[in-house]
């Protein structure tokens, strides 16, 4: 067990103070959770195999995942990756920083532990200004994967890292909740066309329109290919509770989650992830909304929260709705069907 420190911080009006206890901790080896826009990260020094290695410890994560390295300020991709790719260059001047990682051919200084001994290196430079003004402190690149424990949803609120990671890191910074909700976009620049290794905050359609051809790895879309993206490929964002995804047309999908809750709830306890549009038609049944189907950032935002509150009340199954295949709604399903081992039934009538 490590004494670890919880250290409040406004991320409108950060207390640069506190925020240099962390960024010491992170210098001296160390591992600190900081809030991003996306989700929450477990940093360390990029640049540190020991550091690296207290990651993989206090995460549970296997050693065959690579990590993101965070930096502060697009110059520093320079000593990190090989070459820079034209096309690359435009979408950092475009959604850099934001929720968009680039993987580069590796430069010699990345360690062996960063990248599970892949050629290639994983960059993103957040927007948080609690995570870029850390970095930038530290004065040296951070990787961190999502702060927590491996196989469990992504930590959105500083509550959902403390429950997993306290005692096992030396800092968690609470800095609110996270914006986008899920994590990073990550995009294989090192091809000709770029492709698509997880879907997140920055659309297929946004990089359509920058860049004209995008490709998508075909992992994600077939479960039988092995994903590209190692991360990709283990069962992830899995509450407790089993899940089951039901798609369709709206109403087909309403009566297909209320057949199934009747059949379920004779042996189990049962809870529905619903939209706002939704939510009232379900009958006495535990029920949290997701967000509104017109607005799909709002149900980006509350889905990884909603699989733990559903975990905290012990619900045995999870009977969840599909939504719209499109921006953002591409990732969402992506983090739900995995969440649900691709248990999914499809409504008719
Ligand atoms: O939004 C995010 O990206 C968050 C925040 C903290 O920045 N981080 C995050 O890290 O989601 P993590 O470790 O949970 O997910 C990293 C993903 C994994 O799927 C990993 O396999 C993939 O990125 N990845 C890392 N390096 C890679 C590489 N060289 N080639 C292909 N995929 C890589
Ligand atoms: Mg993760």
């Amino acid at each position: 067990m490590l004494e670890t420190k919880i250290i409040d911080i406004n991320p409108n009006n950060i207390d640069m103070d506190k925020l240099r206890i962390a960024s010491e901790v992170l210098k001296a080896g160390g591992t600190v959770a900081f809030p991003t826009e996306t989700v929450y990260g477990l940093g360390a020094n990029a640049l540190d195999s020991t550091a690296l290695k207290r990651i993989f410890q206090a995460k549970g994560r296997p050693s065959d995942n690579p990590l993101i390295v965070h930096i502060s300020e697009k110059d520093s991709v320079n000593a990190l990756v090989r070459d820079i790719p034209q096309k690359a260059t435009i979408l950092m001047e475009k959604f850099w920083p934001g929720p968009l990682t680039m993987v580069f051919r590796k430069s010699k200084i990345i360690p062996i532990i960063i990248t599970a001994g892949l050629d290639t290196v994983a960059i993103r430079m957040p927007s948080h200004p609690i995570a870029k003004t850390l970095i930038q402190m530290s004065g040296v690149p951070v990787a961190a994967p999502s702060a927590n424990l491996s196989g469990k949803p992504s930590p959105t609120q500083a509550n959902h890292v403390i429950k997993d990671l306290n005692g096992k890191v030396d800092v968690i910074i609470s800095g609110g909740n996270c914006s986008v909700g899920l994590e990073s976009t990550v995009l294989d620049v090192t091809e000709e066309i770029p492709v698509i290794l997880r879907p997140g905050g920055i659309t297929l359609e946004m990089l359509q329109e920058v860049l004209g051809d995008v490709s998508v790895d075909k992992g994600l879309e077939d479960i039988k290919e092995t994903p590209r993206s190692p991360g990709m490929k283990y069962t992830h964002y899995s509450p407790k509770a089993e899940v089951v995804m039901v798609t369709g047309e709206l109403e087909h999908i309403v009566n297909k989650v209320n057949n199934l809750k009747e059949e379920y709830e004779k042996e189990k306890k049962v809870g529905i992830m619903a939209t706002e549009e939704t939510k009232d038609i379900y009958y006495d049944a535990l029920v949290l909304s997701m967000g509104s189907r017109k607005n799909p950032q709002s149900i980006a935002e509350n889905i990884f929260a909603i699989l733990r509150e559903f975990d905290e009340k012990s619900v045995d199954i999870i009977i969840v709705e599909g939504i719209e295949v499109r921006d953002i709604g591409y990732a969402v399903m992506n983090r739900l069907l995995k969440a649900a081992g691709y248990n999914v039934v499809k409504a008719g009538r």
